[in-house]
Parts: structure tokens; sequence; C-alpha cells
């Protein structure tokens, strides 16, 4: 299992999740965090300190929207982003990479 990171966090970013994260699999797009699946040990720590809870355990997402970044999450990972030439895919810890300085479709698009 794992957390993902869903909508409130659009343009809030407020980063608290990546400080408490032990294994740094908490990416920065540019308006949103993406947690990496396969690279998360399922503590909820993040969970606990996001100040608008945007962060939920992918297995209890219950909602269309939470189903939708669920989804999403996994697109950051494996599919080319705006401006990149290939999949992230298994970076090994976000502070390797720094920010991302983009977003899926999915965010980009959304309206704040
Ligand atoms: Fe976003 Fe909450 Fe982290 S606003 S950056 S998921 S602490």
């Amino acid at each position: 299992m794992t957390f993902v990171i869903g909508e409130p966090c659009i343009d809030v970013l407020d980063k608290s999740c990546m400080d408490v994260c032990p294994m740094d699999c908490i990416y920065t797009g540019l308006r949103k965090n993406y947690i990496n699946a396969s690279e998360c040990i399922d503590c909820s720590a993040c969970s606990d300190v996001c100040p608008v809870d945007a962060i939920y355990p992918a297995a209890s997402a219950s909602t269309d929207s939470q189903r939708l970044f669920e989804a999403d999450s996994i697109e950051f990972f494996s599919s080319t982003l705006p401006g990149r030439e290939q999949p992230l895919g298994e970076v090994g810890g976000s502070l390797k990479i720094g920010d991302i300085g983009t977003d899926t479709p999915l965010v980009a698009e959304r309206e704040s």
C-alpha cells in the first residue's frame, strides 16, 4: 500500500510532508507534490503533518477525486511529463533530483 497526495495540495505546496518522510519519496512538481508508490513504506508520517489533509492511504480512496489523484500519482512517475524527455521512473529519493518543476496534465490544467 502507499499514501497519495490529493487535490488539496495544489497551489498550497506546504512541503511539511517532505520534512518527515523517512524515505525521501515525496517529489515536488510545480503546483503539487507526489508520492512515489514504489518507494513509500506506508508509515503515515506525511499524512499526519499536512495542514490541508491532502494525504490519504491509497487503499481508502473513496471519492472520485481521490481515485483520480491516485492514478495521477502513478502517472507522474511513469509518463513523460511536459517539458521532460523521458519518464522519471525510479529516482531513488527526491533530494537526488530536486524539484521537478512540472506537473501531470491533470494538475497543470486544474483550476485553483
Ligand atoms: Fe502538499 Fe500537504 Fe505536502 S499541502 S506539499 S501534501 S504537507
